[in-house]
């Protein structure tokens, strides 16, 4: 792959498995130096590992999204050792529980809402500032089709990112007159653990792996993605 991201530093949260890994490992790829974050530091490990053999760059952070005060500090680091963050890409996250809307357990309602949606707007807080001071800032917040429509038993998590397509679109409309471009990508269907989870039924076989979707992230966070508060569908940017 071109060397696309070279000098760039790009944070990308939920890497240590499935979509964020993979985004990760491409990122990687294109030159880019990472600031990798999840829960399970042994998952961020290997893909360090994975990007050290492969000449690249990473450091890992462990970090749960529902630690709101980790954000500020995030930021302060790598305030202090980069000065700058060129890329952000808001990934992690987690389906909740899949029922009727009244029937949803208010705690899992509840958290669903929080890692989805309110930890990043605490991300954005906490990174806008060293967006803004890279010369082509990139944030791509991950999407889903639900987010959009009616999706029957989809709950907190359809809720969640139709509120984060709205914070993407508010926050690239006050970005305007900056270097800094936002925007949102669907990955559409993927095989990984959080799609099985919702199709337990499914041929994982059938569907696009991270590795296939990864180029998108690659373009998004590039400056030639110079469009703002826009919906991307990963199968279209492939
Ligand atoms: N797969 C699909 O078909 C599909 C379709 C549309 C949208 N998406 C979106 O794509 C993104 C990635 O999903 P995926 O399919 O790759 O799911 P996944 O395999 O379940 O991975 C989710 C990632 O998020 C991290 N995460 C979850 N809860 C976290 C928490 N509390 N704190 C920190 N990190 C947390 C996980 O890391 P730890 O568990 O180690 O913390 C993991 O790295 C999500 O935003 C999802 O909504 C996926």
């Amino acid at each position: 792959m071109s060397q696309i991201l070279s000098d760039k530093v790009v944070l990308i949260t939920g890497a240590s498995r499935g979509i964020g890994r993979a985004a990760a490992l491409a990122c990687a790829d294109a030159g880019a130096e990472l600031i990798i974050t999840a829960r399970t530091v042994a998952g961020l490990e290997e893909l360090d590992d994975e990007i050290s053999k492969a000449g690249g760059q990473a450091t890992i952070v462990e970090l749960d999204q529902s630690d709101h005060e980790a954000m500020p500090r995030l930021a302060q680091a790598i305030g202090n050792r980069w000065g700058r963050l060129d890329g952000f890409v808001a990934n992690a996250g987690q389906l909740g529980q899949m029922a009727p809307m009244p029937h949803i357990d208010s705690e899992v309602f509840e958290r669903t809402i929080d890692i989805n949606l309110v930890s990043v707007w605490h991300q954005i807080a906490a990174l806008d500032p060293l967006l803004r001071r890279s010369h082509a800032g990139r944030a791509v917040l991950v999407s889903s089709t639900v987010a959009h429509g009616a999706h029957a038993f989809w709950g907190g998590y359809a809720v969640s990112k139709a509120g984060l397509e709205a914070m993407g679109r508010v926050w690239a409309a006050e970005s305007e007159q900056t270097n800094l471009r936002i925007n949102m990508l669907n990955p559409g269907g993927t095989k990984t653990a959080m799609r099985a989870a919702a199709f337990p039924g499914e041929n994982p076989d059938t569907l696009p792996t991270p590795e296939d979707i990864a180029p998108a992230f690659v373009w998004m966070l590039s400056g030639e993605c110079t469009s703002q508060g826009e919906r991307y569908r990963a199968a279209d940017l492939i």
